[in-house]
């Protein structure tokens, strides 16, 4: 029987090394080990030998059982060492390859007009200062010498929600929240959203707006022109052509609107300019001494002048851009060209 156990135990040695994977030495430690394994068999049969020797040769088989158990841990931490490392061979990383860059995010081109125009004007001396967008008809209407009923109204097709209370039709209003809490000198801008009821190819029901209000002594229609003419020149380039256009505004006198050379068809005329050549991106004056003293300026000692561009219209004709409606579908083909 001991030669029996010897060979027993070196059969179960060569099989735990020949084995080329864990589960052929799981197969082997069930034959050798198991409950109906060779070994546990030869522990059974002992019963035939001598009751003397029994202790002896139990002995034995324990020593033995020990050793193979100690092989097959060995040779198992083996083979988790050895297909740990075939695989990691078999994801081997390719250093060559380029990398995969994120998406990044763009500034709208409302956004980016309206950043320039912040940095024009403070390069002037100005300051940024913002209104409400929902606001009350005294200063949307009222102070800028519109009474009710009065038919400038219908030049701005307003959203009301009570007779009061309205959804700004124009940034003009922050000239008077501004005026009522500060004394002159006065050189603001105010960019912001504003609400008229209108759609088509140049106008959106909702759109942005930059007011200028500068209230000094002594401001003419020529600072006025000569400030209006270097933003013109920054915002387009040297080359744009623009025209003062006499004009009507309740809240300015006298008034005018600026018009730019249509860029979409060269001044030839196109839909955008309809077939006029030029596209008007703001209304401009001097404030009319009616305004100055409903905010208790005194219209014999100080002057100024106002204006409110359009931001989409300035985007239209910096960007080539043929419908302003194309400025909020948020189509990515579309925002992702203005990338800087
Ligand atoms: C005004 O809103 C006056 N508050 C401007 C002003 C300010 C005059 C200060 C005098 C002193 P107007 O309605 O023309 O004026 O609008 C000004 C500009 O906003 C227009 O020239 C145009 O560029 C733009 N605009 C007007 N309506 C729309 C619209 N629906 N969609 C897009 N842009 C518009
Ligand atoms: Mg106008």
């Amino acid at each position: 029987m001991q030669e029996k156990l010897a060979e027993i135990r070196a059969q179960a040695l060569d099989s735990a090394k020949q084995a080329a994977t864990v589960q052929e030495l799981t197969n082997a430690k069930v034959r050798f080990l198991g409950k109906k394994g060779e070994l546990t068999q030869l522990l059974r049969s002992m019963g035939q030998l001598p009751p003397e020797e029994r202790p002896v040769f139990g002995k034995l088989v324990n020593e033995v059982r020990d050793e193979l158990e100690e092989a097959w841990a060995e040779r198992e931490r083996e083979l988790f060492r050895l297909e740990e490392e075939r695989r990691l061979a078999g994801e081997a990383l390719d250093w060559t390859l380029p990398g995969r860059k994120p998406l990044r995010g763009t500034l709208h081109p409302i956004t980016q007009v309206i950043n320039e125009a912040k940095a024009i004007f403070t390069g002037m001396g100005y300051e940024v200062v913002e209104g409400p967008e929902v606001e009350w008809d005294y200063y949307n209407f009222e102070a800028l010498n519109i009474p009710p009923d009065h038919p400038a109204r219908d030049m701005q097709d307003t959203f009301f929600f009570s007779e009061q209370l309205l959804l700004r039709s124009q940034t003009s209003s922050v000239q008077i929240r501004t005026m009522e809490h500060r004394k002159p000198p006065v050189r603001i801008i105010a960019p912001g959203k504003v609400y008229r009821a209108d759609a088509d190819v140049t106008h959106s029901p909702m759109f942005h707006q930059i007011e200028g209000l500068v209230v000094d002594e002594g401001i003419t229609f020529a600072d006025l022109k000569g400030t209006l003419q270097l933003f013109i020149e920054r915002m387009f380039g040297p080359e744009a052509k623009a025209r003062f256009r006499p004009s009507y505004f309740p809240f300015t006198e006298p008034s005018a609107e600026v018009d730019i050379s249509c860029i979409i068809c060269g001044g030839t005329g196109c839909r955008v300019c309809k077939d006029t050549g030029w596209l008007e991106i703001l209304g401009c004056g001097m404030v009319d001494p009616r305004v100055l003293k409903i905010v208790n300026y005194d219209p014999d000692v100080v002057s100024g002048f106002a204006f409110g561009m359009g931001v989409e219209r300035i985007a239209m004709l910096r960007y080539g851009i043929n419908d302003i409606r194309l400025l909020f579908e948020n189509d990515v083909r579309f925002l992702k060209q203005f990338a800087r």
